[in-house]
């Protein structure tokens, strides 16, 4: 039995790979150089962050790589999507309205809310109770002012995926930036910039098995620019200012490529593990709801609102497991999360409201030992 919890929290944060860590390596050692610098050290340096962004390219299926812009998470790549294309196009005259939904992470509608105070119009449309945006009920929020559109991929609390296909072909048709935060999907679901029509995507390391405080936004060649947030001495085309994060970047590549090769397999795998851990569950615990779509989302999310416990109490009872009482990013906060009042959650509810992440290093031990320590903990606990 391993001294430390078993790990459940992959919509938290995923433990780095160790071939993403032995990619890294040299670029904290010897392979230490600037890549503005234009003697040896830096034109390595420079190599590798090419490389890296090619294999961000690729995961995501844009067409160059210039149209990767490396940051330092999802919050700030989220925060350049929204506010750099909202500033860009208020100052073209395009308009002022910004789309988003009631389901987006805080770094989305904190953002939308600073934007909302600056003066544009934000409208968020509600999602359904099984967590999923209805393109028809965002068609009616579309406007000639129009000048966003934010819907993210999968939602870190209760993993739906959202219509991006159908979503994309309404502002397509209407030449609306669609922007999507996809920091939870690339790891386990497959997402095509050029297919679905993006123009806007934001990619993060640390919920796909690289460090944290890396992350990249893509914007497609051709979208309105994004005003650049940071400036200073015009790295990464002049969007994003300040010296690249070397190991970081190279690390988010190499994170990119394995998840290029083994999203579907470890998709599969994670998907029966979620099966096995739910029959579990559901064999011992009558009345347990599972929050959100259980098709249209991550094959590695549960939410679950139990019957007889409160989130707190479950997790006090069980420190042998590490698991999420709601979204990671706003521990500490004692609100409902916004997923969960999104798909309508009372209060009650949510309280007794807990999440299991699955990935790619858990295993089908840990998941029947999981099961068992949490069915035995009593409902008088
Ligand atoms: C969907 C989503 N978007 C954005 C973020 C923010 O990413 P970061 O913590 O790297 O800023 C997270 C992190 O939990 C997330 O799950």
């Amino acid at each position: 039995m391993s001294s430390r919890p078993i790990y459940l929290d992959y919509q938290a944060t995923t433990p780095v790979d160790p071939r993403v860590v032995e990619a890294m390596l040299p670029y904290l050692t010897t392979e230490f150089g600037n890549p503005s610098s234009a003697h040896a050290y830096g034109r390595t340096a420079a190599t590798a962050v090419d490389t890296a962004r090619a294999q961000v390219a690729a995961l995501i299926g844009a067409r160059e790589p210039q149209e990767i812009v490396f940051t330092s998470c999802g919050t700030e790549s989220n925060h350049l999507a929204l506010t750099g294309t909202a500033h860009a196009l208020r100052a073209a005259g395009r308009g002022e309205h910004i789309v988003t939904t009631t389901i987006e992470h805080p770094a989305t509608q904190a953002t939308c809310d600073r934007l909302a105070a600056a003066g544009f119009r934000v409208t968020r449309v509600p999602v359904g109770a099984d967590g999923r945006l209805e393109p028809a009920d965002l068609e009616r929020a579309l406007e000639p002012g129009t000048i966003l559109v934010s819907v993210m991929h999968a939602n870190n609390e209760i993993g739906t995926l959202q219509p991006l296909a159908d979503i994309a072909a309404l502002t397509r048709e209407r030449g609306i930036p669609l922007h999507t935060d996809a920091a939870q999907s690339p790891a386990t679901v497959g997402v095509d910039v050029a297919a679905l029509g993006l123009d806007l995507l934001t990619v993060v390391g640390h919920k796909m098995y690289a460090p944290k405080g890396v992350a990249a936004l893509y914007v497609r060649r051709g979208a309105p620019v994004p005003l650049s947030q940071l400036v200073g001495g015009g790295q990464e085309h002049g969007l994003r200012a300040g010296t690249e994060n070397v190991p970081g970047i190279v690390a988010l590549g190499a994170a990119a490529a394995l998840a290029l090769a083994e999203h579907d397999a470890d998709a599969t795998r994670i998907l029966s593990l979620r099966r096995r851990l739910l029959d579990g569950l559901t064999a011992a615990w009558a009345g347990l709801r599972v929050n959100g779509s259980l098709v249209h989302r991550l094959p590695g999310n549960l939410s679950l609102t139990l019957p007889h416990l409160t989130a707190a109490q479950l997790m006090a009872a069980t420190p042998e497991l590490a698991f999420s009482a709601q979204a990671a990013c706003h521990t500490g906060h004692s609100a409902p999360s916004a997923a969960l009042t999104a798909i309508g959650l009372t209060p009650g509810q949510a309280a007794r409201t807990i999440r299991l992440g699955i990935g790619r290093f858990s295993d089908i031990g840990d998941i029947d030992r999981a099961a068992d320590i949490l069915t035995r903990v009593p409902a008088t606990t």
